[in-house]
């Protein structure tokens, strides 16, 4: 076995100055992983656009480890330990990567406990991860009696693959499962019914509000309001996680982000007219590096103007907008919890249908 030496890896100022060539490493290894996953560059991310999603920001902190076999320094895997700063202070997030030709040795696990190592030290007591698969690959076989699922009923979507057996092994349990969908464009009628439909039973007085990019400045206090409840409003099965604390200044943070990253959002807001208040929202997002696919990100209606339809009336116009501002699009992404059916029946309805699975696992650290 090769042997290898784990080692903090800083993230760049830059691709071409120092400590690009092993940041351009990391980047190639995370998009040959999410080909291996889904068959296609639909999740590739630019080199660039990695290095502004991997850097810290005042709300999350942002750590990589790399496996280097230690005669060739060449990174065999790494993992990104991401530690919230302004709220969920007891969690953190890990996700390994290992290259294919390196499986199987240990490199996964080394790299595995030397973040969870350094998540204990920054006082953290619960840790999540993400596993990801494509429907119909592997068999979901899963045993339900299975101590580490016994956290969802609807463990079944997992089949019992690498990443499901490395997590389940580190003593991750599955809290959640999320349906990965995807909606071709070009069978997709317009959703003018639909939005018709919806429009109808809005007319209880809601108007929506459109924008692309940072939120307009009168409405940006009720969006971070918006964006905070979307954190605990969502399904989380059995993830210990609290609700985020939004304000403007996260906002703005996160729209800097975007910036960065070379993508942009298309978002489309809810108004009650009456009172003026935002009743919810749904964001759709847009890389300029592949305007073929769009990723859709949060939507919510707030709990007192639920059962207005007011779900589809957004995500329907939304989409209608996607079609006018990006020619290009021809199919969008969305992440919804199995369990979450109001989500799941607006997404079906609109055309939406399911690609793969997402499970979400947890670990308690032994030392709280
Ligand atoms: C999952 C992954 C990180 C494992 O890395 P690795 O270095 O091969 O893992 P290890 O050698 O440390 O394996 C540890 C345990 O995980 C389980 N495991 C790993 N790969 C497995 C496979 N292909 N089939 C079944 N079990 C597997 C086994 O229990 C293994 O212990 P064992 O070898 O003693 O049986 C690697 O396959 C990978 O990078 N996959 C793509 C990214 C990913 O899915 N990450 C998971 C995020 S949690």
């Amino acid at each position: 076995m090769t042997q290898i030496s784990i080692e903090h890896v800083a993230v760049p100022a830059s691709l071409d100055g120092p400590g690009g060539a092993d940041f351009l490493a990391i980047a190639d290894l995370m998009n040959t992983q999410q080909r291996e996953i889904w068959g296609n560059d639909d999740f590739y991310g630019t080199p660039q656009s990695q290095l502004a999603g991997r850097s810290s920001t005042p709300t999350r902190r942002r750590l990589i480890l790399a496996a280097r076999a230690v005669e060739s320094r060449e990174i065999l895997g790494v993992v990104q330990l991401n530690l919230p700063l302004t709220d969920n202070l007891h969690t953190g997030n890990v996700n390994v990567v290992v290259a294919p030709d390196a499986r199987r040795q240990g490199v996964g696990t080394q790299l595995y406990f030397a973040a969870e190592q350094l998540a204990a030290a920054n006082g953290r007591r619960m840790l999540m991860t993400e596993t990801e698969h494509l429907a119909g690959v592997g068999k979901a076989d899963v045993d339900p009696d299975r101590e580490d699922l016994a956290g969802t009923d609807t463990a079944r979507f997992i089949p019992n693959d690498a990443a499901a057996s490395f997590a389940a092994k580190l003593g991750f349990r599955l809290e959640l499962v999320d349906r990965v969908s995807r909606l071709d464009l070009s069978d997709y009628d317009g959703g003018n019914a639909l939005q018709e439909q919806a429009a109808a039973a809005a007319r209880a007085g809601y108007e929506l509000v459109f924008w692309r990019g940072a939120c307009p400045q009168d409405l940006v206090g009720a969006y971070a309001q918006l964006r905070q409840k979307m954190s605990t409003d969502a399904p989380q099965g059995g993830l210990d996680l609290a609700e985020e604390a939004w304000d403007e200044a996260r906002v703005r943070e996160a729209e800097a982000r975007e910036v960065e990253m070379d993508y942009e959002s298309l978002v489309c807001a809810a108004r009650h007219t009456g009172s003026g208040e935002l009743a919810g929202h749904t964001v759709l997002e847009v890389f300029r590096n592949n305007l073929s696919v769009a990723y859709q990100d949060d939507t919510l209606v707030l709990e007192g103007h639920r059962g207005h339809r007011l779900g589809m009336l957004m995500k329907a116009a939304n989409l209608a907008r996607l079609r006018e501002a990006v020619p290009g699009a021809e199919r969008v992404y969305t992440w919804n919890a199995e369990e979450n059916r109001y989500m799941l029946s607006i997404n079906e309805q609109l055309g939406f249908r399911a690609v793969g699975y997402a499970g979400e696992w947890q670990k308690q650290l032994a030392s709280a």
